[in-house]
């Protein structure tokens, strides 16, 4: 290779290696490869050259057009990653770093239905529950039929239900009354074993301090193999006893009706009726319904009851959480009133954990 053209390539290398951004380094790509590049211009001189020494010449100069188009490449892969580089570090977010407290102090708190919901979720899912929705509006066979509820039961009266028109099958749709219709749903789209909580919104035709029209419950529902009573009974008394954070709570369990369970028990806590204190005062409080899944509405929902057991239960979110907090009311929960808000948000920021009770 002649004088002129190792110049030219370890000229080039230097300006590559100096070249710090990709901006200086197309500089240097149009000074050796532009059209009025070094390179170029010795490519367009090749015709002067004496006809013997312009083939060798020729064939050098196409080599070394070869190597100098590599080494610019190479350059700008190099840049192109350093850069990239750079910009990682600089944007660097360690999601693991505890959070800043929100600013200003006791703005956007957690409303305590929405509290009472993260916390049933921490507690079933400690006990292998996962959470499934259902829609507010429902067809009355989910919601009264596949649950052993006939037409015209009495039990369909007395759950004060919003009708909507009727559909073209003729039947009205209701505003669910209860999350139960998800038992139904659940044991339709789900294979056995199942093991679900269901938190969400219900609807009944009553209002007053203790009634919302719009109200929210928790369903369970545990289907498997040989489960029976004992396990419905543990499986409350501990979430009761964790939910309350009183550790030897009363619970007792009282035989009672409902179409869809069979044996049906209501579910009791100890308080002291003049105090309003939970805990071992003597006196009962009802807290929720619960019982053994009817084998009629396992096998309206497509399951041999020879084979498969469960028990189901379901509780108001908003009595809980009164009962939980010493809440005298149930209307301020949805009056968007920012005082009481306020009062009863609890911090985003921490959300319940098992470990520090909740
Ligand atoms: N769905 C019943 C109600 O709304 C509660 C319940 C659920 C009872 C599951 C037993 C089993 O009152």
């Amino acid at each position: 290779m002649s004088d002129d053209l190792q110049a030219l390539r370890a000229e080039t290398a230097e300006l590559l290696a100096a070249a710090a951004d990709l901006r200086a380094w197309d500089a240097v790509r149009v000074a050796t490869l532009g059209r009025s590049g070094r390179l170029t211009g010795l490519l367009k001189g090749l015709g002067a050259v004496p006809a013997e020494q312009r083939k060798e010449r020729g064939a050098a100069l196409n080599r070394l057009k070869g190597e100098l188009e590599a080494a610019i490449e190479a350059r700008r892969l190099a840049l192109e990653e350093a850069a990239l580089d750079a910009r990682l570090a600089a944007e660097r977010l360690d999601v693991t770093l505890p959070p800043r407290p929100a600013a200003p102090a006791g703005e956007g708190g957690i409303h305590p239905i929405s509290r009472t919901f993260e916390e049933l979720v921490a507690l079933f899912g400690a006990q292998g529950f996962s959470v499934a929705e259902g829609p507010d509006i429902e067809s009355d066979w989910l919601n009264f039929s596949a649950l052993n509820i006939p037409d015209h039961h009495p039990a369909r009266q007395d759950h004060d239900t919003f009708y909507l028109p009727a559909g073209p099958d003729g039947r009205r749709p209701v505003l669910r009354t209860h999350t139960s219709p998800v038992q139904a749903r659940t044991m339709l789209s789900q294979e056995p074993p199942i093991r679900v909580i269901v938190p969400g919104r219900t609807w009944r035709a009553d209002h007053d301090a203790t009634h919302s029209p719009m109200f929210h419950q928790v369903e369970g529902l545990v289907i498997d193999r040989h489960i029976h009573l004992g396990h419905l009974k543990g499986c409350l008394i501990d979430f009761l006893r964790a939910f309350f954070g009183i550790a030897d709570l009363p619970v007792r369990f009282r035989a009672s009706y409902f179409p869809f369970t069979e044996p049906s028990m209501e579910v009791d806590i100890g308080w002291n009726r003049k105090t309003g204190a939970l805990g071992a005062g003597g006196d009962w409080l009802e807290i929720l319904g619960s019982g053994m899944v009817h084998p009629k509405v396992l096998a309206n929902c497509g399951l041999d009851p020879r084979e498969w057991q469960g028990f189901a239960f379901g509780m108001g979110i908003e009595r809980i959480t009164m009962l939980k907090h010493g809440m005298p009311d149930l209307r301020p929960f949805y009056e968007s009133d920012l005082r009481w808000l306020r009062h009863w948000a609890s911090d985003p920021l921490s959300p319940p954990s098992l470990a520090e009770g909740v």
